[in-house]
């Protein structure tokens, strides 16, 4: 059992369910500002490229400590209340099934359902899907990628060319979302800000839930065979979120001195939270985070994730999956999930392998 509270290369790395909560539980004293500094520091190049592109991320939701967080965080919640969620259901039951019948689970069902229901969600139409993914997949990595010189410049277009997007639809007051910023008097650099992190989290965060879900259900057969009935999918997801989260770290930075667990923390200390084991012997998780500023999506991605496994699990009971090795992974300081789910089905003659 590693210590709560280590020292690793310049930052604390935070452990078990007690530490990480307690750190969650107390905004004060650990702040969310550096939750969306980029993992690898932008270099000029980089940065100059991002200036052109006029991207700034001020503090709105998840990195932000101040006053605007909870007026902000209300507006972004009017959109995802449990009865806005609930309405869903059939929807994503149909994006399912309208996807069935590909050889992999994460590039011809995980990739774009999410985004298609966030959009749908927020107000948001007339995207287009496939953009929006290249420039949140981008963002993932270079804002949490341990990347070379050469790919952050690359990575730098897509990021500043989202940004940009989102301003323009914010002064065309473009969307549900977009009008209710406008109505609630943020600026154009808050509105692009707060959706630039609101349109990655709400979708990638989701494709990498059900990519690990899918890879582990498919492994068990037995389970893959019960999936279909009811509660089984809800219960596996929780599974997933307690034992294999897609959001596998996160930071805070302390805002004065603070002893944690026994250990000394000077002020501006950068902690990295492990979500990932941090459940206790109740089975309680912190997969969405704790507190002041508790995942907003987490019924979203619940439902979603239930829904399309078991969907999927009651259209194809004999689904296999076409490789028994483990699958090549998205692994970013923030994130990791299966970057392929490959399967088929005995009788439709697609499986390799079988
Ligand atoms: C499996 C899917 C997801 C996981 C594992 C996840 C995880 C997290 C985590 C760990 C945090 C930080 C919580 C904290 O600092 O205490 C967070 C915050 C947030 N998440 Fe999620 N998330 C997921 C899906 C979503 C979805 C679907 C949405 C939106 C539709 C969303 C929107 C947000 C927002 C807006 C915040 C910031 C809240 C605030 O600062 O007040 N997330 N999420």
């Amino acid at each position: 059992m590693p210590a709560p509270v280590h020292h690793l290369d310049g930052r604390w790395v935070v452990s078990g369910y007690d530490a990480v909560r307690a750190v969650l539980a107390d905004p004060a004293a650990y702040l969310p500002d550096n939750a969306l500094t980029a993992v690898t520091p932008v270099r000029p190049a980089a940065l100059r490229e991002l200036v052109r592109a006029r991207f700034t991320l001020p503090p709105t939701l998840a990195n932000n400590s101040g006053a605007s967080h909870s007026g902000l965080r209300r507006l972004v919640a009017s959109f995802l209340t449990p009865a806005r969620v609930a309405a869903m259901e059939p929807r994503i039951a149909e994006l399912t099934a309208e996807r069935l019948g590909g050889a992999d689970l994460v590039r011809d069902l995980a990739w774009d359902l999410p985004c298609i229901v966030l959009m749908e969600v927020l107000g948001l139409s007339g995207v287009d899907v496939p953009a929006l993914k290249a420039w949140s997949t981008a963002s993932l990595e270079f804002f949490w990628g341990d990347v070379t010189p050469e790919r952050q410049l690359e990575l730098a277009g897509p990021v500043g060319e989202f940004h940009q997007w989102l301003v323009k639809r914010f002064h065309a007051r473009d969307g549900d979302l977009f009008a209710a910023l406008a109505d609630h008097g943020v600026t154009a650099e808050e509105a692009a800000g707060l959706c630039y992190f609101l349109l990655i989290a709400g979708q990638e965060t989701t494709t990498q839930l059900l990519s690990v879900a899918f890879d582990r259900a498919l492994r068990d057969r037995p389970l893959w065979s019960r999936l279909a009935l009811p509660g089984v999918a809800e219960d596996v997801v929780e599974d997933v979120l307690r034992e294999v989260p897609p959001v596998v770290t996160w930071r805070r930075v302390t805002a004065r001195p603070v002893t944690l667990a026994g250990v000394d923390l000077p002020a501006g200390a950068e902690l990295v939270l492990l979500l990932a084991g941090a459940f206790d012997d109740r089975g309680r998780h912190l997969a969405f985070g704790y507190g002041r500023h508790y995942c907003l999506g987490a019924g979203l991605a619940r439902l979603e994730a239930a829904v399309v496994l078991r969907t999927v699990a009651q259209r194809l009971p004999d689904l296999r999956l076409a490789s028994a090795g483990p699958p090549p992974m998205l692994k970013l300081l923030s994130f990791r999930a299966p970057l392929e789910v490959p399967v088929g089905c005995p009788l439709s003659g697609n499986l390799i392998g079988a």
